[in-house]
């Protein structure tokens, strides 16, 4: 009879409906990625790794969304890894200095005056038998890198120039968590005190440390310029700052996926390339015209000599010296 036919029909529908919308459900779930970084949202590598974000979530139709946190607001850059290490975040973009203490192999990067210019550098990054061995280390051990983002050159600021290592002496100097830069102090004749990048402003303006290392962007975009007013460039060291994802987050996403944001973050670290340019002429004009830090040319050879046994060490040792040596050879 047609009511029954019609009751079994709409029963029919129902449950077809459901089951499409089950299937609907399952294919377009969506995957939110937490990402965690401890620089401020003006910051070039903030607005480069938002580019990937988008670039990820327009080639996935938005099922994979990547929600960018900053200045430190899901932890520093230790306490970040060890979420991502934990499982309980997604992301992080930490530097090859603190990545040192969780990968001994990313202290490579930390080698003083290892490069020789821009190209060098890049040439190194994409290599995939130098910086991509190095993102790829930590297979199996939790978390894997994803690239990588230039974040300049570091040089020193205090209240006074810093000219030579001689300058330094008896000096606190705030240094990344990371034994390199503990090391690396230590021959240049300072004292070195690890402090994370969020607590560091507060640091100098209470003269806990007297001095710090960074890019110049760190003068304008964390306001440490307010308190240190000459910026010595003796460029001792060229680190760049990481992209990784967690192991479990990653196996969560399809290979397609995993295509999409390698890809991702490959393209952001070559459009970080002229945006870290310029951002750091504009942020250097800004330290000199609204905060009044005076740049100082530095003769850089003493600081060269006085850390010149690190590269020598580096070589020697069995987990960096392999990656040294292509450094230098790629020069
Ligand atoms: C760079 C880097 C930061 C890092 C900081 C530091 O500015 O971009 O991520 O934390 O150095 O000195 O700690």
């Amino acid at each position: 009879n047609l009511h029954m036919f019609m009751k079994k029909k709409v029963l029919t529908l129902a449950i077809s409906g459901l089951l499409a919308a089950t299937v609907s459900f399952s294919v377009s779930a969506k995957t939110t990625l937490k990402l965690s970084h401890n620089n401020d949202k003006t910051h070039p590598v903030h607005i480069s790794m938002q580019a990937m974000a988008d670039e990820v979530k327009k080639l996935t139709d938005g099922e994979v969304v990547i929600r960018i946190y900053p200045n430190s607001q899901l932890g520093n850059q230790r306490e970040s890894m060890e979420l991502i290490q934990s499982g309980s975040l997604d992301m992080a973009k930490s530097n090859a200095s603190e990545l040192e203490a969780f990968e001994p192999i990313y202290g490579a990067f930390n080698v003083p005056y290892l490069f020789k210019d821009s190209e060098h550098y890049y040439k190194v990054l994409r290599d995939p038998e130098i910086g991509g061995k190095i993102l790829d280390s930590t297979k199996g051990k939790g978390f894997i890198g994803l690239t990588y983002y230039d974040a300049g050159s570091r040089s020193f600021y205090a209240k006074k120039p810093i000219k030579t290592p001689a300058d330094l002496k008896g000096l606190k100097v705030r240094v990344q968590p990371s034994p390199s830069a503990l090391e690396m102090m230590k021959l240049m004749g300072a004292s070195a005190t690890p402090l994370a990048f969020g607590e560091l402003y507060t640091a100098l303006q209470q003269g806990v440390v007297d001095a710090a290392e960074n890019n110049p962007t760190a003068l304008t975009l964390m306001r440490h310029g307010e308190v240190a007013k000459f910026y010595s460039e003796d460029e001792h060291t060229i680190i760049p700052d990481v992209l990784l994802i967690s192991e479990k987050s990653w196996g969560k996403l399809t290979p397609e996926q995993q295509k999409i944001v390698k890809e991702a973050a490959d393209n952001s670290m070559m459009s970080h390339k002229d945006l870290w340019a310029k951002a750091t002429e504009e942020e250097i004009q800004k330290a000199k015209d609204t905060m009044g830090v005076e740049f100082v040319k530095v003769d850089k050879q003493p600081f060269v000599d006085a850390v010149k046994p690190m590269h020598d060490k580096a070589l020697a040792d069995p987990v960096i010296g392999p990656i040294v040596q292509k450094i230098d050879a790629a020069r």
